[in-house]
C-alpha cells in the first residue's frame, strides 16, 4: 500500500503515486480462484417505467441506434460498436439498473467468474442462452457490494456504423465509456475491484485518508467504472463518449431547442479527475447519463495513480464551477437477481458534499496561496460559496 507520504505533488496541483493509496479496514476476502479476464464495460440493462418515453429520449434526442426491439425492451448501440448493444431499456414497474455488464476475453472466463463469486458466497446465475437478446452464455451475480454484475463473451456481431457519416448527427454518441456506482465504503469497494483485476487510475481523498471516490479501469482509459461514496448500492451514471467537445455543446443546444433543458443536470464542463469534457443529463426516469470525451491513455502497467484533495475545488470541475447538490444525492436503485430493489445502506464516512461546502469547505485553487481573492471571505460570493 502506498502511504500518503509517498505521493508526489505535481505542477498541476494533484498527487501521483505508483499504487492506489487506499487501504480498507473492512475488506472482502480475496478469493483463491483467479478473476475472469475482463475486457471492458459493455452494456447496461436499465429498467424504465415508460418504454415509449425512454425510447424517444435515447433514440430521438441522443441518437442511439436501435439494433432490435419488441414490446418489452429496446436494444441500443453507439455508432462505433460492433456488439449487439450497449444499452437495454426494459419496461418494468420500478426504475432501476438490472445489470452492469462486462465482456470477458474468452468463454472459459465465465467458468472463472462463477468460481470467483461462488467462493465469496455470492448468488450466481448462469444462462447458456443469455439474459438478453444478442448475447449468449452469461453469468449474473449479486456481488459482495450488492451490485448486479454480468459477464459474457459470446455475442452477436452487428454492423459497426463508424463510416456511416450519413447517420451522424452533431451530438453523436460513439462508444460506451464507463459506469459509475455509489457505494458507502469506497476503500472496501476498491479493494474488491482490485481483486477482480481492476487498476485504480485516480481517487479523491482528504488528509486523514478518507476516500470519497475512486476510478478504475480494465480497458486503457481512465475507467470502466468508478466508485462514488454515498448511500448504496446505487447507480450514479452510465457514460457514453463523443468524438469531440463540440458534440457535447450540440447536445446542450438540442435539449434547449426541445425545451428539455431541465434534464441538463450539470455541465458542460471540464473535469479535473479524468481530464475529460463532460455533461450530465437525466432520462425520463431520472437515470443519469454522462456524455464524456477526451480523457487519456492509461494502459501502461506503471501508469501513475492521481490523487486529488477533496478540498481542491477543481477536482470535479477544472474551471471551479460548483457541483449541484442533486449530483451528490440522487442515484438509481439497483436490482437483485430476482428483480427486487437492493436495500440502500447509508454511508457513514464523511460526505464529499458536506465537507466541500460551508466555512471549512472553501478550497485553494493555488496551493500555498493564503491571501487574495481566490480564498477566504472573498471566495464565498464567487463560485465556491452558497451553491456548493
Ligand atoms: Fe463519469
Amino acid at each position: 500500500m502506498t502511504h500518503l507520504d509517498d505521493r508526489t505533488m505535481t505542477s498541476s496541483g494533484f498527487y501521483v503515486s505508483q499504487e492506489a493509496p487506499i487501504h480498507s479496514d473492512n475488506p472482502v476476502p480475496t478469493p483463491q480462484a483467479p478473476a475472469p479476464d475482463i475486457l471492458r464495460c459493455a452494456y447496461m440493462e436499465l429498467v424504465v417505467t415508460d418504454l415509449e418515453r425512454s425510447r424517444e429520449f435515447y433514440v430521438d434526442v441522443l441518437g442511439l441506434t436501435v439494433t432490435e426491439e419488441d414490446d418489452n425492451a429496446v436494444y441500443l448501440r453507439s455508432l462505433e460498436e460492433f456488439i449487439h448493444h450497449n444499452l437495454v431499456l426494459r419496461k418494468g414497474p420500478v426504475a432501476a439498473v438490472a445489470a452492469f455488464s462486462y465482456r470477458v476475453r474468452t468463454p472459459e472466463d465465465l467458468d472463472k467468474a462463477v468460481a470467483f463469486y461462488e467462493e465469496l458466497g455470492c448468488r450466481v446465475e448462469r444462462r447458456p442462452e443469455g439474459f438478453t437478446k444478442g448475447i449468449g452464455d452469461s453469468v449474473r451475480v449479486e456481488d459482495p457490494l450488492g451490485f448486479p454484475y454480468e459477464f459474457f463473451h459470446d455475442v452477436e456481431h452487428v454492423e459497426r456504423l463508424a463510416w456511416r457519416y450519413d447517420l451522424y448527427t452533431p451530438g453523436s454518441l460513439v462508444r460506451l465509456d464507463h459506469f459509475n456506482q455509489v457505494t458507502p465504503d469506497v476503500p472496501r469497494a476498491t479493494k474488491f475491484m482490485q481483486d477482480l483485476g481492476f487498476r485504480v487510475t485516480e481517487d479523491i481523498q482528504d488528509d486523514e485518508g478518507t476516500v470519497y471516490a475512486a476510478w478504475m479501469r480494465r480497458k486503457p482509459t481512465v475507467h470502466d467504472t468508478a466508485m462514488t461514496g454515498g448511500d448504496g448500492p446505487r447507480m450514479h451514471h452510465v457514460a457514453f463518449a463523443t468524438h469531440e467537445k463540440h458534440n457535447i455543446l450540440a447536445i446542450c443546444d438540442k435539449m434547449g431547442a426541445l425545451r428539455i433543458s431541465d434534464r441538463i443536470e450539470r455541465g458542460p464542463g471540464r473535469h479535473g479527475v479524468s481530464n475529460a469534457f463532460y455533461l450530465y443529463i437525466l432520462d425520463p426516469d431520472g437515470h443519469r447519463i454522462e456524455i464524456y470525451t477526451q480523457d487519456y491513455y492509461t494502459g501502461d502497467p506503471d501508469n501513475p495513480v492521481v490523487t486529488w484533495d477533496v478540498h481542491d475545488n477543481q477536482r470535479r470541475d477544472w474551471w471551479g464551477n460548483p457541483v449541484v447538490p442533486s449530483w451528490y444525492t440522487e442515484a438509481s436503485l439497483v436490482l437483485d437477481l430476482d428483480g427486487n430493489p437492493q436495500e440502500v445502506v447509508k454511508r457513514t464516512d464523511d460526505s464529499e458534499m458536506e465537507v466541500t461546502i460551508g466555512a471549512d469547505g472553501f478550497s485553494y485553487t493555488r496551493p500555498g496561496d493564503d491571501s487574495g481573492s481566490y480564498q477566504g471571505e472573498a471566495a464565498k460570493g464567487f463560485k465556491l460559496g452558497h451553491q456548493l
